[in-house]
This record gives C-alpha cells, sequence and structure tokens, in this order.
C-alpha cells in the first residue's frame, strides 16, 4: 500500500469519565472513500471533530500528508475540508453568497475565488440555485451546496459527517457522483453513514460500536469474515418453520420476511443438510439460492455481540 494520507493511532476522547471514543486506531489510503458506521452515540461525530482540529484529544496520534496532525494543525488546515453533520451554511444568504463567504474564510478571493465558486456550483448541480436562498433549498440542493463550500479550496482530505441524513435515495445517488470526481481530482474521503448501501460503496468501512473499533476492512472481506451463510426459504406455514429452524444450534438467527424465513446459518453446517434435517421434521418449504451475509448482518451480529459481552 502506498503511504497513508491519514494514520491515526489510538485516539481517545473523554468528557469526564465517559469515554466516548477509545482507543481508536485506522488508517487512509489515498485517494480512498473510507466509511464510518456505527449507531447513534457510537462515537464518529466525536472522531471526526478531533481529526478537524474542533475538539482537542485526550490521548492518542495522528499523522496527516506527513505532518502531525495535533501538533502542526495550522500547516494543514487548508489541506482539508470538513462538512459536519448540521449543516453550517448560513440560512438568510443565498447559495452564491454562501459560497463566496466560505471561500473568503479559505483565503480565496477575486478570479479564483469567482471561478472556484463557478466550478463547484456545476459540478454538484446546483447552478440553477445560485441566487436561491439556502433557506428555500431542497435537503438534497442544500447538502450538495454544503459539499461545494468544504471543498472549495480544493482540499487533500474531506471529512463529511452523515452528509446525505434525510435525502432521498436518487439525490444520494447524486450526491456520491460527485464524491466520485472530488475523489478523481485527488481527494481522499472520510465519511459517516446510517445507510448500509451507501456503506457496501465504500472502499474500507470501520465499524465503531461505544467509541471503540469493532471491525476494519474491505466491505467485501468484513462479510466474508461473518463466517456465515443466509437462506431464504419460503413456506405457507412460515412461524412453524421459523420456530424449528431456531431449534437448530447452527442456526445464529432466523427472522420473518415477509411469508419466507430468512436464515442465518453458521459455516459449520452445510445449507442442504440444514433443509434435510427441517424436511425430516416434516417442514415443506422452497429453498432460494443460499446468498453472503450482507452489512446488516453485520451490523446486528456486532450490536448484538457486544449486547452479550
Ligand atoms: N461535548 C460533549 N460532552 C459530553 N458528551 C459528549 C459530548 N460530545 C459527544 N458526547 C457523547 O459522546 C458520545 C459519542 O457521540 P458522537 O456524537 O460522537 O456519536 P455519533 O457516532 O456521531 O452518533 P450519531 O450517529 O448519532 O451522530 C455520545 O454518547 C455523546 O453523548
Ligand atoms: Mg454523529
Amino acid at each position: 500500500m502506498a503511504e497513508p494520507v491519514l494514520e491515526v493511532q489510538g485516539l481517545t476522547r473523554r468528557f469526564g469519565d465517559f469515554t466516548a471514543v477509545s482507543d481508536l486506531s485506522f488508517d487512509i489510503q489515498p485517494g480512498e472513500i473510507f466509511g464510518f458506521l456505527g449507531p447513534n452515540g457510537a462515537g464518529k461525530s466525536t472522531t471526526i471533530r478531533m481529526l478537524c482540529g474542533v475538539l482537542t484529544p485526550s490521548a492518542g496520534t495522528a499523522r496527516a500528508l506527513g505532518r502531525d496532525l495535533f501538533t502542526e494543525a495550522d500547516l494543514l488546515r487548508s489541506r482539508m475540508g470538513y462538512m459536519s453533520q448540521k449543516s453550517s451554511l448560513l440560512t438568510d444568504l443565498t447559495v452564491a453568497e454562501n459560497l463566496r463567504f466560505f471561500g473568503g474564510l479559505y483565503g480565496l478571493e477575486g478570479q479564483r475565488l469567482a471561478s472556484e465558486v463557478s466550478f463547484r456550483l456545476h459540478e454538484m448541480q446546483v447552478w440553477d440555485q445560485r441566487d436561491a436562498l439556502v433557506a428555500e433549498l431542497s435537503t438534497g440542493e442544500r447538502q450538495r451546496v454544503a459539499l461545494a463550500a468544504a471543498t472549495l479550496h480544493r482540499p487533500e482530505i474531506l471529512f463529511l459527517d452523515e452528509p446525505t441524513s434525510g435525502v432521498d435515495p436518487l439525490r444520494r445517488r447524486l450526491f456520491w457522483e460527485a464524491m466520485d470526481e472530488l475523489v478523481a481530482e485527488g481527494m481522499s474521503i472520510l465519511v459517516t453513514t446510517h445507510n448500509l448501501g451507501e456503506a457496501d460503496q465504500c472502499d474500507r468501512l470501520a465499524f465503531i460500536l461505544g467509541g471503540r473499533l469493532m471491525a476494519y476492512g474491505r466491505p467485501r472481506t468484513l462479510k466474508e469474515a461473518l463466517g456465515r451463510q443466509v437462506l431464504e426459504l419460503r413456506a405457507d406455514r412460515f412461524r412453524d418453520l421459523q420456530l424449528a429452524a431456531r431449534r437448530q444450534p447452527e442456526v445464529l438467527a432466523a427472522e420473518l420476511l415477509g411469508r419466507s424465513v430468512r436464515i442465518s446459518l453458521s459455516a459449520s453446517l452445510a445449507p442442504e443438510a440444514l433443509l434435510a434435517r427441517l424436511r425430516a421434521e416434516g417442514h415443506t418449504f422452497e429453498a432460494l439460492p443460499a446468498e453472503q451475509p450482507s452489512l446488516e448482518d453485520l451490523f446486528v451480529d456486532l450490536v448484538q455481540h457486544a449486547r452479550t459481552a
């Protein structure tokens, strides 16, 4: 792998005697879209806020673009961009006025400012809204304007905290296309999301729970590492089938999905062996082809595991 653009070691943040982020270590490779996944309160925003210099860490180190992120923050600020979870746009200014304002904060002025604003307005597909007040925009438009504002100075590392929350699937896709363009420009992106479809599109993921890193890697590797198979059985007597499946020791979970039973099966038992056992008990059903577990399976698994631990 190349030299990471960001390398975090043992990052920790305490609020009084509560530890919001605990001993977090990960790195981000050049040109990567790196996803942060975890339930509410997991510590995602707190981590991002420390990396953006908004919040002081209690412990840990971080290097970004070859410099110490915490002691050389002033040298790095202009090379990083941040879109916070709560939009920082000024709602009583127009879209273009907002971008000129934020560009000014980054030190852009004159012709350079005008051309960067125009470039981003087009790229984020909000050119037609340039003279509208931010207060009048839809959520999807507003989020794309916020992304434009965070990237006017062409940062090399971009932190996006839940940029697509409340955005419909079509506009969400538009937002991800814009992120792909930013990566093509040479940016590396850390993005938090609650959307598992989005998480699946990330190059790598960190799954955080209670401030700790629970799983880390490529989405596909993480799903494979779950070591289980997912089966869907269609049956008229689906409730009986669900109970029968739950009695099998290798069945990790059996949930109803319409008139089907969705079974999560340990890798220690072949699916055919399970089907044979259920048939031997007198159950009739139609088995759909086995699937790979989804990120949702991973998510549920980790949360349940943490609860019982
Ligand atoms: N300034 C603060 N003072 C005290 N506790 C805080 C502070 N900021 C965050 N916390 C706590 O730290 C924990 C992590 O919060 P954080 O906002 O990082 O979670 P998150 O993963 O971003 O959640 P969400 O998905 O809801 O945005 C929460 O329990 C929160 O209440
Ligand atoms: Mg958050």
